[in-house]
């Protein structure tokens, strides 16, 4: 873990050095953006900045900050368990508002807002120089509808003494970042790839995209990066795969010490939504029915499927709550509160221990892996109306099991569910 403390500190204090506020990470649920229902970027809390509502300036001291940043993405909530999927992470990044002064990365008296010159300079020297890392290949946009290709970054590559073969060029799908939500600044990207992983995301935000997905010219351009601490600490301490770094081997070491023939994506997927979990609650989310409150349920549920499917017990969650709050509460002093974080989960760890087991000995009772798609489908919902099972839990134990899944199964239990729900309607 101290490797990942001196991480973050080196990187504060490089752009600190370069007349940075250091900003504190906000909170994973966003206080005044409606947009989305988790905090999933750096550049979050400071998106009025970009678009100018804001003035950096006057709030800070200068136009240049940088964080260590909570975030928290759902999208990919079925793939945590492979080598690099993660629900919460931490994201460095560094920002620029307001016009653009010098653009000098030589230039340590400078607090005006910079450009692609010193976000990719300083980007380059942070990496090669100070964590002494050798970055593969870089990435830049190649122009894609009427939006121009970016030569700029592409000279500056070259003059840090890239050669073609490691500047590669695509289009919007992998080079143009933003916005999050419904709208947004955003723009195009460069980005940094090492042992094959893309390392640093340098967004360069000269758009904003409105709810008609029309890009309009942000007065001033801004610049927003982001890099996810998880990555880089792999490369950083040369490991296999994120999960191996000192980030969760602590957590690591706890579970298999239970269970030494754990097999590799329950660990995963166990360690991923315990510390998400943990960082969730701190926050003051609690579980629900509802978006974000569900969020939190769903990988709750998720962390009590896998601790049974691995046959653990549930009391291993206190020892890993302790060991999450250990490693991380001297950077974020709000997860410091253990009574109240095992008090959430433990509530909603047992109610759905009980639904799990229920349904589970009813599961194998009545589903047959020869049973016809449309018939698994009812005998789902049955478990969903009778027992409370959740069909993306069921989904997960068809998975667990190496049956098939078809869509029919969830076309039946949704018809079935939106049955049930007009006869209740119509029965209140
Ligand atoms: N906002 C950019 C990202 O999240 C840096 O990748």
């Amino acid at each position: 873990m101290s490797q990942a403390k001196e991480v973050r500190k080196l990187f504060l204090d490089f752009f600190a050095k370069r007349n940075h506020k250091i900003v504190p990470s906000s909170s994973l649920i966003p206080i005044d953006d409606p947009s989305v229902l988790l905090t999933t970027a750096g550049m979050q809390q400071f998106k009025k900045y970009f678009t100018g509502e804001k003035d950096a300036l006057k709030d800070f001291g200068t136009q240049r900050t940088c964080s260590v940043q909570k975030c928290f993405r759902t999208t990919d909530i079925e793939e945590i368990g492979d080598e690099r999927h993660l629900t919460f992470f931490e994201m460095l990044g560094n920002f620029s508002f307001g016009p653009v002064g010098k653009d000098d990365p030589s230039d340590f008296n400078d607090k005006s807002g910079y450009f692609k010159n010193s976000a990719i300079y300083w980007a380059y020297e942070f990496l090669v120089k100070e964590l002494g890392l050798k970055i593969d290949y870089v990435t830049i946009f190649k122009g894609e509808d009427k939006i121009p290709y970016d030569q700029t970054s592409y000279q500056i590559w070259k003059d840090i003494g890239f050669d073609d073969k490691n500047i590669k060029e695509f289009g919007r799908e992998d080079n143009f970042w933003g916005p999050t939500g419904d709208e947004g600044p955003c723009g195009p990207t460069t980005e940094i790839y090492i042992d094959n992983i893309e390392i640093w995301n340098l967004v360069f935000n000269e758009y904003y995209q409105d709810k008609n997905k029309k890009l309009i010219k942000l007065k001033n351009p801004g610049v927003d990066t982001g890099m996810g601490l998880e990555r880089l600490m792999k490369v950083v301490e040369k490991k296999e795969t994120i999960f191996e770094t000192s980030l969760f081997l602590p957590l690591k070491e706890i579970i298999f010490d239970q269970r030494i023939d754990l097999e590799i994506r329950k660990y995963r997927i166990i360690a991923d939504h315990l510390r998400g979990a943990v960082f969730l609650i701190s926050d003051g989310l609690y579980p629900s029915n509802l978006e974000r409150g569900y969020i939190l349920r769903r990988i709750l549920r998720r962390l009590v499927l896998y601790l049974k499917l691995s046959r653990l017990n549930l009391d291993i969650i206190g020892k890993l709550v302790k060991v999450v709050i250990e490693n991380y509460k001297d950077f974020y002093p709000e997860i410091n509160n253990y009574d109240k974080i095992i008090n959430v989960i433990d509530k909603e760890v047992r109610i759905f221990e009980k639904t799990l087991m229920r349904s589970l000995a009813k599961f194998d009772k009545i589903i047959k892996i020869n049973d016809a798609y449309e018939e698994i489908g009812e005998k789902l919902f049955l478990l969903f109306s009778s027992y409370g099972l959740p069909l993306e839990i069921a989904k997960e134990i068809f998975k667990e099991r190496n049956w098939n899944w078809d869509n029919k199964i969830e076309e039946v239990f949704n018809k079935k569910y939106r049955e049930h729900q007009k006869l209740s309607k119509g029965n209140g």
